[in-house]
């Protein structure tokens, strides 16, 4: 099976299984992700938005336009990359999403890294960030990047603001942006690092 083949598989499973209905019945579309199933850096937000939820894809509103000027001052495309979200439902009103729904859409995020297998996952906001880095402060350590394990694979996460929270706050945009141009950086250590790992136990 390829790894779209795979990514399309969790999307009927989530129809199927009838997750979270009370969204899924509220929203227009499910929202599981979009870009390069090969990339070395995934980008996880929050939730869909009006715009993601009529067109089925993240990011595609303001924060987005935001997100992809980011990519490309940093030199990096967005079809280079993989960009989803915690929650695959639009919430009503664009409120933050519950715990329980992020508990529940949490295992199909770790199904979608386990297909990827990223280098990096660039968590946008704290509702993302909360799960892979438990009882880390945003404020305190956006920008700087933690190696954990997930499932089979180490991956280093990336806690970044989020593009909407940082879009009209001169300052905190300042530091997104900064925070974000680190990331080539970033990769080419973890590359470095997986190298020498690799030596290590061969
Ligand atoms: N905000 C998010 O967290 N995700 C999107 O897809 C759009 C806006």
């Amino acid at each position: 099976m390829s790894k779209q083949s795979d990514i399309d598989q969790i999307r009927v499973d989530i129809l199927t299984q009838n997750i979270c209905p009370e969204l899924a019945e509220q929203a227009t579309n499910l929202v599981i992700g979009d870009g390069n199933v090969n990339a070395e850096i995934v980008f996880v937000g929050e939730a869909p938005g009006k715009s993601e939820d009529e067109q089925g894809l993240p990011f595609v509103g303001a924060a987005g336009k935001f997100l992809n000027e980011m990519l490309e001052t940093s030199n990096m495309q967005r079809q280079d990359v993989y960009i989803t979200n915690i929650v695959k439902y639009r919430p009503p009103n664009n409120r933050d999403p519950f715990p329980e729904e992020k508990e529940v859409f949490w295992p199909f995020l770790l199904r979608q890294l386990e297909i990827i297998q990223p280098k990096i996952v660039a968590t946008l906001g704290r509702h993302s960030m909360e799960y892979f880095l438990p009882n880390a402060k945003i404020s305190e350590i956006h920008g700087q990047p933690k190696r954990i394990n997930l499932g089979s694979q180490t991956v280093v996460i990336v806690p970044l603001f989020h593009p909407a929270a940082a879009l009209y706050n001169g300052s905190m945009r300042e530091t997104l942006m900064n925070d974000f141009a680190k990331i080539p950086n970033i990769l080419k250590r973890a590359n470095e690092y997986d190298a020498v790992l690799k030596i290590m136990t061969e």
